[in-house]
């Protein structure tokens, strides 16, 4: 197994369930948010509010090229809209076996309603912000992930032992 990916919508689990699972697998957890953060020595919402949101997107794909060349076996969560470019999408893909947590939209609003770290769910009404991005963004997710993996009504440590099942499947 070279890398597990999880991508999905911004509340779909990736971190919580990423940190458990490399816990459990004895991999390293990396967080690209957080790595990013630490590089640009800036949070998010600056970069977002600084250099807009194209520039972010750069330094997604950046990046991931250089994870590419890191081999070592580790559990990534990826930040939310990293799968919408279509070259993101390919990369992901190449690092290892790509997980889409998913989960519904009210499960969604439920879990990020009281986040103002988001740039992406700034200002307007964040039930429809979401419901657009989500729209948009799902065929998107699919093209990236080799498996898919519900969230809803189920625990951490239950969507844990689904992707250690269907990873092993993977190879
Ligand atoms: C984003 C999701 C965030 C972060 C940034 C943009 C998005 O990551 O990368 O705010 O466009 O969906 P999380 O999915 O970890 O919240």
């Amino acid at each position: 197994m070279k890398k597990i990916i999880l991508i999905g919508f911004m509340g779909a689990g990736k971190t919580t369930v990423g940190k458990l699972l490399s816990r459990e697998k004895g991999m390293q957890f990396v967080d690209t948010d957080e790595r990013i953060v630490k590089e640009q020595g800036r949070a998010i919402p600056d970069l977002f509010a600084q250099e807009g949101e194209p520039y972010f997107r750069r330094l997604e794909t950046d990046l991931l090229k250089r994870m590419q060349e890191d081999i070592s076996p580790c559990v990534i969560s990826a930040g939310g809209g990293m799968p919408v470019r279509e070259e993101n999408r390919r990369l992901l893909r190449e690092l290892g076996c790509v997980i889409y947590l998913t989960a519904a939209k009210e499960t969604i609003l439920e879990r990020i309603k009281n986040d103002g770290s988001r740039p992406m769910l700034k200002g307007g009404d964040l039930k429809q912000k979401v419901e657009q991005l989500m729209r948009e963004r799902e065929a998107l997710y699919r093209q990236a992930a080799h498996i898919e993996v519900r969230t809803d009504g189920r625990s951490v440590r239950h969507v844990v032992q689904i992707i250690e099942q269907e990873t092993r499947r993977f190879g």
